[in-house]
Order: C-alpha cells, then structure tokens, then sequence
C-alpha cells in the first residue's frame, strides 16, 4: 500500500501543495517518499527513503518548480527502502516520470522483454516497468498522445495498479490509470487533483470523483476526462461533495483505525494473491530440506506460527514446532544448529523478543527464514530468504488485517512444499488453490452478512466477567487469537485452549452464564468438538459459536451463532473464522467504552530503518 497524490495548479507551484498532501496520506506507506514536477519543459524530480519529514529536512520537497506535479509516499512490496527505489521512476530519456501503488505481477517477463530491447532500469521495482513500458509505446509509434501510450502500456500490465504519468511530451497533462487499487479526482476552480484517498485533498476540495477499476483519467487545467481502458469508450462522471470531517476522512469513514482494517481485508488477502512466487519457492526448498523447523513469533504472528504447524503437518506432512519468540532461547538456544530452520513471523519485523531468538539461530548457524510486512526491517536484513505479506501498515494497535495476510502466505508457502514433496493431489490442491483465491471474497460476505449479529452478540455478553474460547485442531489457534484479541481491546480477561484439554482442569471455572466460543470449522474435529460443546452446556455455559453456513447440528446447542460460508477448506479455515472474533473484540470495547485503537499498556512496533 502507497500513497499518490498529485496536482495542476490554475497559480502556484505544485511542489508544497504535493508535499502537505503527502504528509496527509503517510498513513499509507512511510519507508520513502519522492516528487516530480515539470517546469519551462523540463522535468524534476527529488526523492529519497525515510519518512517524508526526514526527507524535507535534508532534501527540500518544496522547491521544485512548476504547477504540475506528482508525488508518492512508500510501503515497499518490491525492493528495499532506498533512494533508488523510491518513487518516481524515469524511463530511459528521463522524459516520463510515473509513480504507482499496486503490484505488477508480470513485471518480471516486462522487464526481461524491455532489457532484451536495451532499456536500462535502475531500481528494483516493479513499477520501472511502467515507464519504460510508456517510453517503448513512443518509440514504436512517436505519434502517439501521453493517454494512449499509458493506454497501451496498462493494457499489458497484470496485478493491482493505481498510476499517475507525467512526461515533457505533453508537459501540461497528467495521465492516470487504475485497476484493483485506489485513485479519487478532486476538482475546485483552482486545480485539478489525483490521490489514492480523499483525505489527501480534503482541505483543498471536497468535490471528489470516483476513479473505477478498469478506467483512465487525463487530467489538465481545463478538468478531467475518463474513458475505458479495455475499449478507449469515454465516461461521463460528475464530481460528488464529501461530507466528511478530515479526521473521519482518515479512516475513510469508519469510526476507527481498527473497523477500517478489519473490513480492509478483502483487499489485503487479494494482495497477498500477488507474492513473488521466486521467493516462496526459495522459502519451500530451504523447508524441505531442513533437520528441524522452528516457527517463531510473539502474540498474533505466533497463533499464525501455530496454525501454520497444522499446515505443514496436513499439507506438506512436515514436522515442526511453533515457538513463542521469548521462549525460544530457554527452550531450544542450545540445541538449535545449522541443520536448523528457523521460519519467523513478525509483522513489524522488529519486536524485540523476535530478533532476540533470531540472533541467537544465527549465532548457531541456523537457516533463518522471514515473513513480515515490513521490508527494509530488521527481519528482512537478517533473513536468508524473506517474503513480504504486503498489508500495507497497519495503524490499529490489534493485528487483524495483517493476521489474516499472514495465514494466507503460509497456506501457499504449504502448498508450495507439498507439490514438492508431491504429498497432496492435484485434484485436493486445485481446490484449495481455488478456495485461496476466493477468500477475499469469502470474508467480503463475513463482514456483510454477519457484523450486525455480531454487534449483537457484544451487546448481550458485554458484561460478562471473562470469556472461553475453544476450539479443536487448525482452530485453537483461531480460538488463541480470538482470545488475545477480546483481551487486548476489550480488556475482558479470556482464556484459550484446545477443546479437549478444557476438561483437564479449566471446566471448573464454567457455571452458568458463562460465555464460551467454539470455533466450529466442518473439519475432521467436528464430531468430537459437539461433545467438547455438550460437555460446557452440561454446566449451565452460554455457547456462542463460530459455525459453517447451516451447520444445524450446532445452531441446535448454541445460545448465538454466526456463520461464515461453506466448503472453506482445513487449513484456510481460521481466515474466516477469525473474522468475526475481530469483530466481537472490537464491538465489546466500544460497548465497554474503550477506544479499541488505543489499547492501554500497548503500542505497535513500526519502525522502518
Ligand atoms: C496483536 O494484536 C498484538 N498487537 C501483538 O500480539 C503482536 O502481534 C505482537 O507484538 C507481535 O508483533 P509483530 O508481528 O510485529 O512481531
């Protein structure tokens, strides 16, 4: 996830307008940050990695000249956080400057096309394409206007893409194209603007347009016109007035950080569609051949280490042992070796008990293995091989969005290993490569269909004094994560376990009333899971359960329930399981009257070196 932005001025320059915008949309990426502008013909361009303040202070954003101009603020997905990889990118003759948020997935064969053409690229992006992409348009046809050479350019393009071209050819027009990721106009009688979100020119105009996927805008100092990329067909749209506050419009709406990423996830999982499948591979060969995996993590990352185990073990019919990071040193700092692995999950790629036990791997010669959202981390330094979950940042203190991309990556990492191994069918890998990619949509209808009944549900049990989550197999992990997640925002202390160890001690706390959640996913641990449930309504317990769409059997025993859609496969199962959990943690905190965004005692690790 980045931020673009961009700007024709009627008067003025566009470089602090561009600047002020940035700074706006920071939310979206922050490892670095670039501008470009044209002036007298000429293009200019400063860009550079660190936060867009840290850049200003040694660069000076604001006194490029010109009142055209774009800007771009980075998530790194591909290539490190350097200058050189920073937005925007230049084609060959440095006449076509272009910036992008999205994913090309294509860009290898694009970029091996155009080298074998004789273009020279600089960065490690998969956004240079686009440049040179527009400069091979020029060079087959020089004719061409700047719209129709990005028009032939976004219709080789495969993946997610929002993008905005300047070029000296047409120095008074900018060109933007999108598909799968955001793009808004903004429009008032002094300028025409382009952002990835409306906060970004909110306090300049609230007259906003839509940009639809599959559209190319041309904006100049007369307006915008839009037109169909897949048939050049010209669209007619009016702008709309937005009525938000520009706090709300921070959060696109929403009333927090946290509902806003929850209900991201449709997106976030699409994203984590778009891996670079070199690195899984990578990642898949160095499992294969290992003595002994160790998955490590802290908090959320690790109940994703856990499920993973069950991945493995079911997919690929590999051994491994989730360990909690601060842990790991105890438990296994002296036996751990170089015939060891170590797969480490850390969203920030920073937390310190993390890097505590990935130290110590390496101290022991271990093979260390990353997965984290954040590249240019701590984590992606130290790894051998590391995948980024491409989430974009996340600013609610509770992990949801970046759980769940998490759980994805690791279900194709398992897929990954098993066609290796050749443990699984084609005809089962097929279907659950299928079920992968409707996932996104799958939690799309979880937060439709089941969010009221949730709300619902925290309502009711909003005073209950603590809570239990169970669940069997693949789902403890869900439950664990359900758990920590009420705890967290909520502040309701909970406790978590495998159903079948309830009966081992903890039942003794249930009497009537007391609320417990079971995560019912159809799976092999169904049967046995009806009893865990018969067991706790034996003792008066209030069942609340997470059930496949229609699964009787359960609705029959639970208090409430609510359903998320059927055939989801094993081991993809705590994606949409988990999905309503979030969402009952964070209607509990607001019923409890907690800001769910702002957890006491707690801040998020996000620090990009
Ligand atoms: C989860 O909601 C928490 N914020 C916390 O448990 C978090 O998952 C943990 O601190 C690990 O962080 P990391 O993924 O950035 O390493």
């Amino acid at each position: 996830m980045c931020g673009i932005f961009g700007c024709i001025l009627k008067d003025g320059d566009a470089a602090p307008v561009i600047h002020a915008a940035l700074k706006r949309l920071e939310y979206r990426g922050y490892d670095s940050v670039g501008e470009a502008t044209i002036h007298n013909g000429k293009l200019f361009i400063k860009k550079d990695q660190g936060k867009i303040d840290e850049v200003h202070k040694t660069r000076n954003l604001d006194d490029l000249p010109g009142n055209i101009g774009i800007g771009h603020t980075r998530w790194a997905t591909h290539g490190a956080p350097l200058e050189v990889n920073a937005h925007p990118h230049i084609d060959c003759s440095g006449q076509i400057a272009v910036i992008h948020n999205g994913i090309i997935e294509n860009f290898t064969q694009l970029k091996q096309e155009l080298e074998n053409r004789g273009h020279i690229f600089k960065s490690k992006t998969d956004t240079e394409v686009i440049a040179h992409l527009i400069e091979r348009a020029f060079e087959t046809n020089p004719s061409l206007s700047l719209a129709d050479a990005v028009l032939e350019t976004v219709r080789r393009l495969e993946g997610s893409y929002a993008i905005a071209v300047i070029s000296t050819r047409e120095p008074d027009k900018i060109v933007c194209a999108r598909h799968e990721s955001p793009l808004v106009v903004g429009v008032n009688d002094k300028a025409v603007y382009f952002a990835s979100d409306i906060p970004a020119f909110l306090p300049l105009t609230n007259k906003a347009v839509m940009v639809e996927d599959g559209e190319l805008v041309v904006l100049s100092q007369e307006g915008y016109g839009i037109k169909k990329i897949a048939d050049s067909k010209v669209v007619t749209r009016e702008p709309k007035v937005i009525a938000w506050a520009p706090e709300m419009a921070v959060k696109q709406g929403y009333p927090h950080f946290m509902i806003k990423e929850i209900h991201e996830q449709p997106d976030t999982l699409r994203n984590t569609l778009r891996l670079q499948e070199h690195y899984l591979d990578l990642m898949a060969t160095f499992l294969d051949r290992a003595r002994e995996v160790f998955l490590v993590a802290c908090g959320t990352s690790y109940h994703a280490c856990l499920a993973s185990s069950y991945m493995f073990s079911k997919l690929a019919f590999l051994s491994t042992y989730p360990v909690i990071a601060s842990e790991f040193v105890e438990q296994h700092g002296k036996s751990v070796n170089i015939d060891s692995t170590i797969l480490t999950v850390s969203q920030s790629g920073e937390t310190a008990d993390t890097l505590a036990a990935v130290n110590a791997a390496r101290q022991r010669a271990a093979t260390v293995l990353g997965l984290t959202n954040v590249i240019g981390s701590t984590l992606t330094r130290v790894s051998r091989v590391y995948v980024g979950q491409q989430s974009g940042p996340e600013i609610g203190v509770a992990a949801t969005k970046t759980f769940t991309s998490q759980l994805s990556v690791l279900a194709q990492l398992a897929l990954r290993l098993a066609k290796k191994r050749g443990k699984v069918s084609q005809d089962e890998m097929d279907f659950i490569e299928e079920k992968l990619k409707q996932l996104p949509d799958t939690v799309d209808t979880i937060i439709r269909t089941q969010e009221e009944k949730v709300k619902q549900i925290a309502k009711k049990y909003k005073d209950a004094k603590v809570f239990f989550f169970l669940g069997r197999g693949i789902s403890t992990a869900t439950a664990y994560e359900g758990r920590l997640k009420l705890m967290e925002i909520a502040y309701v202390p909970a406790i978590a376990f495998p159903a079948g160890e309830s009966k081992h001690g903890p039942i003794s706390l249930v009497e009537p009333g007391f609320p417990v959640v079971f995560i019912c996913a159809k799976d092999d641990t169904h049967k046995t899971l009806i009893g865990n449930i018969m067991e706790m309504k034996a003792r008066g317990a209030s069942i609340i359960a997470v059930i496949e769409d229609g699964d009787e059997e359960i609705k029959e025993l639970a208090d409430d329930y609510v359903e998320v859609p059927k055939d989801i496969p094993e081991i993809l199962s705590p994606v949409p399981y988990v999905t309503p959990l979030q969402l009952l943690a964070y209607y509990m905190a607001i019923e409890r009257g907690y800001n769910p965004d702002m957890p006491r005692n707690l801040a998020k690790s996000v620090t990009v070196k």
